[in-house]
């Protein structure tokens, strides 16, 4: 049998999984998210989810995966030796193809704005034009459509290259870009008029905000901006070699993860303060928003520029990621070479990712309910597909993969975090499948606090 790729070097391997986590999570969601949360006491319980709750999800992810050696899929058959556990594979991998249609469709978004960067469309108009002009460009239908096919082209072209040749090479060079990008970014915000009072509405918390509810939103925040709960880390795991420290890397990409978060956060509030814009708007806070202060910022357009070109490198290592998980199944489960199943793969993503965009047009009927199927995708995943993805993966891998199996792979062997090790499968086997469940239920009105 042909032997199973893996990634290269420590830092690869790092830029990979630091690519898939650092996405439009960070610099589209987590911004206006922490807005409308309570500033800087989300933050806080932000933190806390990710230490006490995902961190150990994704290194159960990656110990599943790394003992599998396949795709999701076949993994959770193989590692517990029974085919019905196959099941939380297949609800990965549909959970991970649903993300990637509307996922492209926003990164489609940001690579309009790049061109209207450039030519420097935005920068005399008002915020109301400014709207005007997204819904138009969003209400035409076909323009989104071309933006997120070429997306979708990107994706596959570097997923289709493999897994070390594509993937990996293009993450070691995409990370580092993105982060001096951010941090030219941050930088400059600390010289606006508003950069106290954003700083301050990130770094104070004030707790009265804080509900239940909360701590539910931090959890998915968080699930989702880890790349947890679809069997990513499941695949990426499965490419990690031996001997290489799990901790090591589920910690690095979590710090990482946070600190882009919060630093794309320090980027955008001071300007929403100094140009006097409402720090609670919606999922509009980048497309509609930032817009608006860069048409008012001193060399608003370069930054500009920079905004989405950053925007467009953090989803694109992310949608990788996406795709990989599919094309790794596709690829091993029905004997399909790499670039015939990635072609495969593309091409259905970018079927539903049209349906998303249409159904964004005015008087769309392709609705489910009262949502546009764009939005429905959006909540469908993250509400309920990712928790649930997250909740069953920690029941395989505290009550039904053997601890013995659990503890080698997660330590290699003993040589690395052994009392980390025993701090984490308590979490894994007992806190944490409690505390999703009971925020799950509290969430559907069947369990109240
Ligand atoms: N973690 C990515 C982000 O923060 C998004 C993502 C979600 C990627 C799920 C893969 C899987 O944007």
């Amino acid at each position: 049998m042909k032997k199973r790729s893996t990634f290269g070097s420590t830092f690869g391997t790092v830029a990979v999984v630091g690519g898939s986590v650092i996405g439009l999570g960070n610099i589209w969601r987590f911004p206006y998210i922490a807005g409308q949360n309570g500033g800087a006491a989300f933050i806080l319980i932000y933190i806390c989810v990710a230490l006490l709750i995902s961190v150990p999800i994704m290194l159960s992810e990656f110990s599943i995966g790394r003992a599998a050696q396949s795709n999701s899929m076949r993994a959770y058959a193989k590692v517990s030796g029974r085919k019905g556990w196959q099941a939380i594979g297949y609800l990965g991998i549909a959970t991970a193809f649903t993300i990637l249609s509307f996922y492209s469709v926003i990164a489609g978004w940001g690579l309009e704005f790049i061109k209207e960067s450039f030519t420097g469309e935005f920068m005399s108009m008002d915020a109301g034009q400014i709207k005007a002009n997204f819904d138009a460009f969003v209400g035409t239908g076909w323009q989104p459509i071309l933006w997120s096919t070429l997306f979708i082209v990107g994706t596959a072209f570097i997923v289709g290259t493999g897994v070390e040749k594509g993937i990996e090479r293009f993450n070691k060079y995409a990370m580092p870009l993105m982060f001096l990008i951010l941090v030219v970014m941050a930088v400059n915000s600390v010289t606006l008029s508003g950069f106290k009072e954003g700083a301050a509405f990130l770094l104070k918390p004030d707790f009265s905000k804080v509900t239940i509810r909360t701590v539910l939103t931090a959890m998915g925040q968080s699930f989702f901006s880890l790349s947890l709960g679809m069997g990513i880390m499941v695949t990426y795991g499965s490419y990690i070699r031996t001997g290489r420290n799990m901790f090591g890397i589920a910690g690095t990409v979590t710090v990482a993860d946070t600190c882009i978060a919060i630093l794309s956060g320090l980027a955008i509030f001071p300007a929403v303060f100094s140009f006097g814009i409402n720090p609670t708007s919606g999922p509009d806070l980048v497309f509609l928003t930032l817009p608006n202060i860069f048409a008012q910022m001193a060399g608003g357009q370069v930054f500009s520029v920079m905004f989405f070109v950053l925007l467009f490198v953090a989803s694109i290592t992310s949608s990788v990621s996406l795709l990989e998980v599919v094309v790794a199944w596709v690829h091993e489960e029905f004997k399909l070479k790499r670039r015939a199943a990635t072609a495969v793969v593309g091409f259905g993503a970018l079927c539903l990712a049209v349906l998303c965009c249409l159904s964004q047009m005015p008087d769309s009927a392709l609705r489910v309910g009262s949502l546009d199927i764009f939005t429905f995708f959006d909540k469908l995943t993250s509400l309920y597909m990712i928790p649930v993805g997250g909740f069953l993966v920690v029941i395989f891998a505290g009550w039904i993969v053997k601890k013995k199996l659990m503890r080698d792979e997660m330590t290699t062997y003993g040589r690395y975090g052994t009392s980390l090790f025993d701090i984490v499968y308590p979490l894994v086997k007992f806190v944490i499948p409690i505390i999703i469940a009971a925020l799950f239920l509290n969430e559907l009105g069947l369990f109240k606090w």
